[in-house]
């Protein structure tokens, strides 16, 4: 083994329950003794020597995993006598086993545990390219293809485990930009290999998608159109699925990004998003998949003349209307946001307008815009205070983790020993985990736990690494861009601060500064994005005042003289954020430096040099960002602190 466990690296224990000297149970499906595998490996990489009996006996405390029929995701833990017992299905008793491994590891006796996940569907989302690379990828190269090719290597089983371990059940391999081979997908050149991924992700209950190119009929099937209503190209896409459905067990659907960004789709042939996504859904329905479709359309090449064009309305405008128009096994997917997974941005409000159709909420660990996996970020907060939002729209199942149907994430994995590159940002794998099986699970608890069960219980390195994550967003957003306006950075490699950048590129998205004013104006009198929010919140979000205020330059162009709450210039706010926000980076450093010797010297030494870039980098945002805005004002910093590099 020359990578990491991460958090199922179990831990001698140095008191076990008396329980934990005996497993019963005799499941019947592979997943059912998945779970009895799991449990045995776990015990005794915890210290203990279980016996193990097909059932249980009278008087002999066990650990009894009792399997049930059926495939949902149901389990329970109770005590029964001196003993636990844990009943589910197969897919259940496997995350039975794991929460209770879990569990013991934080030292808990008897955790009593009844649960069944929010969403059926619990997905992470890779960008992996044929060609190995991935695409916005920080921890190395694919694990899914190389060389042109799918493979299925002992990684991927370790990933099905680690997925399953924290409540996951679906991945899709490939990137939504499909490209090169990854187009074979669809043909019969590779359906060895992804059946025997998709075995292999089956035993733990995960499921394989595929992201899958909207004109594959051109590409593949050497037909001239890729038109949904053309019946040629319907039947070329029934025959594909026929083929892919029947040899590759497991497949739940296909992920599609259409009409976005130079990806083919519907709209170049005059036909809607509902026509394209049906099509597909009507293929795949044989077989109960699904179509994960994308709501990522918008204009990517605005002409920075152009005012009225705003790339934040985008989503509603294309699929706001279309509300209903949906077969039941397409989901819409959409992005947080409603722009593009910046530090901060107010939650997108499609989902508010969508009363008839399925969604997905898309979130992203891959850290693109907060820090690469160089800087850290838990964004697990982010996600529950986005999941808790309300729109306001109607007495009940108001809230996003009520209306949407289902959760996935933009994957932060590669093939770098530790799996994502910062070994901190394991955390957001974990924790994107966690929450998606309970969207009311508590951002702290997780970080506690997940620094326990990954580098032990001592109580300073616990404390520390809490700390430091909890922390991290707030800091990140500090000393990046502010009050929610977003698009600072490098254009393309979204990399380090460039204020400017994008105002001079092909892929504009607008800051609009001058010397007077910053930011684009989201009200009425504006692009009227705040009119696709319900009345109070359309109310709350045009209001200056009511504003949010750290959105507030998400919907509002003011000037560098509007008055803060606080009575501070909103110049003044940037600045001291800027420098406030380099001095915690680096006292997230020092606070790390301090773990010296109480946890694993590599991994201490690569957290170290993480945070060393950090802070380098935290000090170049700080320094670029108050001098462009310095050199545009000419407003100095009121405490006289040096604003240019
Ligand atoms: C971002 C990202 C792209 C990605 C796109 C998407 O724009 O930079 O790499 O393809 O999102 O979500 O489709």
């Amino acid at each position: 083994m020359d990578y990491s466990l991460l958090w199922l690296d179990w831990r001698p224990k140095k008191r076990l329950p008396a329980y934990t000297r005996c497993v019963c149970g005799l499941p019947a499906t592979r997943q059912g003794k998945a779970a009895l595998r799991e449990l045995i490996s776990g015990l005794q990489a915890m210290g203990a020597a279980p016996e193990i009996r097909r059932s249980p006996s009278t008087g002999i405390p066990a650990v009894t995993l009792m399997e049930r029929p059926g495939s949902d995701e149901q389990v329970s833990l109770r005590r029964s006598g001196d003993g636990i017992e844990i009943a589910g299905t197969g897919r259940g008793l496997i995350y039975g086993v794991f929460h209770f491994l879990r569990r013991l590891s934080m030292g808990e006796e008897f955790p009593e545990w009844t649960s069944a996940p929010a969403y059926a569907i619990r997905m992470l989302d890779h960008w992996d390219n044929a060609d190995g690379s991935i695409e916005r990828g920080y921890a190395g190269q694919s694990f899914f293809f190389r060389n042109g090719k799918p493979v299925c290597t002992e990684r991927t089983r370790d990933y099905a485990r680690l997925m399953a371990s924290c409540g996951l059940n679906g991945c899709c391999i490939n990137n939504v930009n499909v490209r090169g081979n990854a187009r074979k997908l669809l043909t019969g050149s590779y359906q060895r290999e992804l059946r025997r991924i998709a075995l292999c992700f089956a035993e733990y209950g995960v499921s394989l998608w595929l992201s899958v190119s909207f004109s594959a009929p051109l590409e593949l099937g050497g037909l001239d159109t890729a038109d949904p209503l053309d019946e040629g190209v319907r039947q070329w896409w029934k025959e594909t699925c026929l083929r892919l459905f029947t040899s590759i067990p497991n497949l739940a659907g296909f992920l599609v990004k259409a009409d976005s960004e130079g990806r083919p789709g519907p709209h170049s042939y005059g036909r809607s998003q509902a026509e394209g996504a049906n099509m597909l859904a009507d293929a795949v329905r044989p077989y109960g998949g699904k179509i994960l479709w994308r709501c990522f359309v918008y204009n990517c090449t605005q002409d920075w003349r152009d005012t009225k064009t705003d790339r934040a309305r985008a989503q509603c405008d294309h699929f706001a209307p279309l509300d209903g128009q949906f077969r039941e096994n397409v989901y819409l997917q959409l992005k947080n946001g409603p722009v593009d997974f910046q530090v901060r941005e107010p939650v997108s409000p499609l989902l508010g307008h969508l009363e008839r159709t399925a969604s997905l909420m898309e979130f992203q660990i891959a850290q693109e815009y907060t820090g690469q996996q160089r800087h850290v970020c838990y964004l697990i907060p982010m996600f529950r205070e986005i999941l808790d939002f309300r729109f306001h729209s109607r007495p009940e199942k108001d809230r996003v983790s009520e209306r949407i149907s289902a959760v996935c994430a933009v994957s932060n994995t590669g093939d770098d020993g530790n799996w994502t590159g910062h070994d901190l940002a394991a955390a957001n794998w974990f924790g994107f985990g966690l929450i998606s099986w309970n969207p009311a699970a508590d951002p702290a608890e997780i970080a506690r736990e997940w620094s326990i069960l990954t580098f032990g219980d001592d109580p300073a390195v616990t404390e520390t690494v809490t700390d430091i994550l909890l922390r991290s967003r707030e800091v990140y957003e500090k000393y990046t861009s502010p009050l929610g306006i977003g698009w600072m950075c490098v254009p393309g490699t979204h990399y380090g601060p460039s204020p400017e950048g994008y105002e001079f590129d092909r892929w504009g998205t607008y800051l609009r500064a001058n010397h007077r004013e910053i930011g684009v104006e989201r009200g009425p009198e504006g692009t009227g994005f705040t009119e696709q929010y319900s009345p109070p919140l359309a109310a709350m979000y045009r209001d200056i005042a009511a504003c949010p205020e750290e959105l507030l330059l998400f919907f509002h162009r003011l000037p560098y003289d509007y008055r803060m709450k606080d009575g501070r210039t909103l110049l003044q706010r940037i600045y001291d954020d800027h420098f406030a926000g380099y001095e915690e980076a680096a006292a997230m450093a020092d606070a790390w430096d301090k773990l010296e010797g109480r946890l694993d010297g590599e991994v201490f030494r690569r957290v170290q040099e993480r945070f060393r870039m950090q802070v380098r980098s935290a000090a170049e945002w700080r320094d670029v960002v108050n001098t462009w805005l310095y050199r545009l004002t000419m407003q100095p910093d009121e405490k006289g602190r040096r604003i240019y590099p």
